[in-house]
């Protein structure tokens, strides 16, 4: 389908909110033409659908595919634009899909490759773009490729994957740590030698200095564009390439007992190699090649400088390598003030932004930073400058969920367990009505419910003129009204005590966004030129709220407003 037509289809104005319908084909509505010089995932919004924990539809406690589809109208009712869908291809599980064993086909317990092209096709009827999860990294140990690789030394494929002679007395051969703890270096009996694995085990890592290895990875991109998909997350991104010499690392003089093993070294040897962008570029090229605007969006947790390099250089990389600062900064007026002016200022002019609150790797905002603080984090995210992420269930506040020992999933808790570091807990399933499953699942669902799924679900929320569901909603619908929040220039940050500001721009409008960090009400002076009326608040109840001067913000509340009397 053309990236125009689709794009044609979208609308900028609130959307009432629809049942919680089992249809797969209702009519979307149009985009406004002044986007039109924007592509769909500048001016759009994403959501992230973990899918074994978004809705399942056959009673075997886990998601799959036909409960997306039984959702759409939902998110489409929610406003975002278009759905990125975490891993649903054949796999052990033992990394619950980033561990894939074919990269063509969907895992039965996600449904299968027709019930992928229904919701493909249910979802473009809508307007709403699906992005998949593209893992290049490494394959499932379980793959056909890796089989062929470890059956003998000259299999044709073993310079598919990263092989090394032992180093002395039958020693690693070298001092990489595995993202999920102990050795990067697992032993083979076969043939003596030992892979490299970024991640666990059973993820062997591919060898993209292999020119196979590249084309055939192209080509599954390729096998899932032709099918229409609009593009890719790229996982993994700065795990691709390693040193060829495989020097060791130097130590990390600021890690500290506790944090994850991984870090205590200074990764210089085995993430973000120079080489890695020249794979990026292929990649991009790719999506290039296809029309309607696919796009790339980039997985690396990096400093600020170093992700700037994901956007290409001479030739274009990925159009939106990942920012997760917002996770990691703390919550504080002045560091995000700090943030937003570091960010911005190495963006080029050609560099598009995005931010993002949270995702299925990282403890949920919510409990980051509290239940009243996640609606200023709200605020914040989708009135930014740049594509903003929601993670599902953000939208209802979802916090972590503690996981009882016994029913612990996360291999990176198992492999390290007591540091926190599991993910479990921001996997729970999503909350959707008061039902005794939480109307995620008939049977038993693969991770406990929060202990107030009865009280904070979609409907419920849905009913509450006040609930942070609906203020995830009034912020959509206002970020899709408002072009200056939309597509915007961002003017400036600073702060006043703790309240955080900034102002948006676009022709004939001003936005300046207010953010109170704290427990105690504020107030502060604004130029009466730019902020003459509330158009939301956090709190849901001051909505055209006239102003002169001076805001009154109560603890925390957060409101955005306008130029326009
Ligand atoms: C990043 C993914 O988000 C995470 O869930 C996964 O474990 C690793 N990459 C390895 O694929
Ligand atoms: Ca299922």
């Amino acid at each position: 389908m053309q990236a125009t037509r689709l794009a044609a289809k979208r609308s900028t104005a609130p959307r009432a909110h629809a049942p919680l319908t089992e249809a797969c084909d209702a009519p979307a509505s149009a985009r406004n033409p002044k986007l039109d010089r924007f592509a769909w995932w500048q001016s759009g919004i994403v959501y992230q659908i973990y899918p074994r924990s978004f809705k399942d539809s056959n009673g075997d406690g886990i998601g799959d595919l036909d409960g997306i589809c039984q959702r759409l109208d939902y998110l489409v009712s929610l406003g975002v634009d278009a759905i990125w869908v975490s891993p649903m291809y054949p796999s052990p599980m033992a990394d619950f899909g980033y561990d894939v064993s074919d990269y063509t086909d969907i895992d039965a317990r996600f449904g299968d490759l027709a019930a992928f092209d229904r919701l493909l096709a249910a979802a473009h009827r809508r307007g709403l773009r699906v992005i998949l999860d593209f893992v290049p990294n490494h394959t499932s140990d379980q793959h056909p490729w890796f089989l062929e690789s470890r059956s003998s030394r000259d299999n044709p494929k073993r310079d598919w994957y990263v092989w090394r002679d032992p180093a002395a007395k039958g020693a690693v051969p070298n001092n990489w740590i595995s993202e999920f703890g102990g050795s990067a270096w697992e032993y083979d009996d076969t043939t003596g030698q030992y892979y490299y694995h970024a991640f666990l085990k059973q993820q062997p890592d591919l060898n993209w200095r292999n020119p196979d290895v590249r084309t055939a990875m192209l080509g599954v991109m390729r096998f899932w564009l032709d099918r229409g998909v609009d593009g890719f997350r790229v996982d993994a991104i700065h795990h691709l390439i390693e040193d060829e010499e495989l020097r060791d690392n130097p130590p990390n003089p600021d890690w500290r007992p506790g944090q994850s093993p991984a870090r205590s070294q200074t990764r210089i040897y085995n993430l973000d190699r120079e080489e890695v962008h020249h794979s990026i570029a292929a990649m991009r090229a790719v999506a290039d090649s296809y029309p309607g605007q696919r796009v790339l969006i980039g997985e690396a947790s990096l400093p600020i400088k170093q992700l700037m390099a994901y956007y290409g250089s001479d030739v274009p990389g990925f159009h939106l390598p990942f920012n997760f600062h917002l996770i990691k900064t703390p919550w504080d007026p002045d560091a995000i003030a700090r943030l937003i002016e570091e960010y911005e200022s190495h963006l080029s002019p050609e560099h598009w932004p995005n931010w993002v609150l949270g995702n299925h790797d990282r403890s949920r905002v919510a409990s980051r930073v509290g239940a009243k603080q996640a609606r200023v984090a709200a605020m914040l995210l989708l009135t930014l400058r740049g594509t903003p992420t929601i993670y599902q269930g953000e939208e209802i506040g979802m916090a972590d969920v503690p996981i009882p020992a016994d029913r612990v999933q996360d291999p990176w808790e198992r492999n390290v367990p007591g540091l926190g570091l599991g993910r479990d807990p921001e996997r729970t399933p999503m909350q959707w009505d008061a039902s005794v499953n939480a109307g995620f699942t008939d049977g038993v669902p693969w991770l406990p419910f929060a202990a107030d799924h009865r009280r904070e679900n979609v409907e419920t929320q849905a009913a509450d003129p006040r609930s942070i569901h609906t203020l995830y909603r009034e912020l959509i619908a206002l970020r899709r009204r408002e072009l200056a929040l939309s597509v915007g220039a961002h003017v400036s940050v600073g702060t006043v005590g703790p309240v955080l500001t900034y102002r948006r721009y676009h022709p004939d409008r001003w936005i300046t966004v207010a953010l109170n960090f704290s427990e105690q009400a504020q107030e502060i002076a604004l130029r009466p030129t730019e902020a003459r009326r509330i158009l939301l608040s956090t709190h849901l109840d001051r909505a055209s709220e006239s102003l002169s001067g001076t805001l009154r913000l109560r603890a925390n509340e957060g409101v955005a407003m306008s130029s326009d009397p």
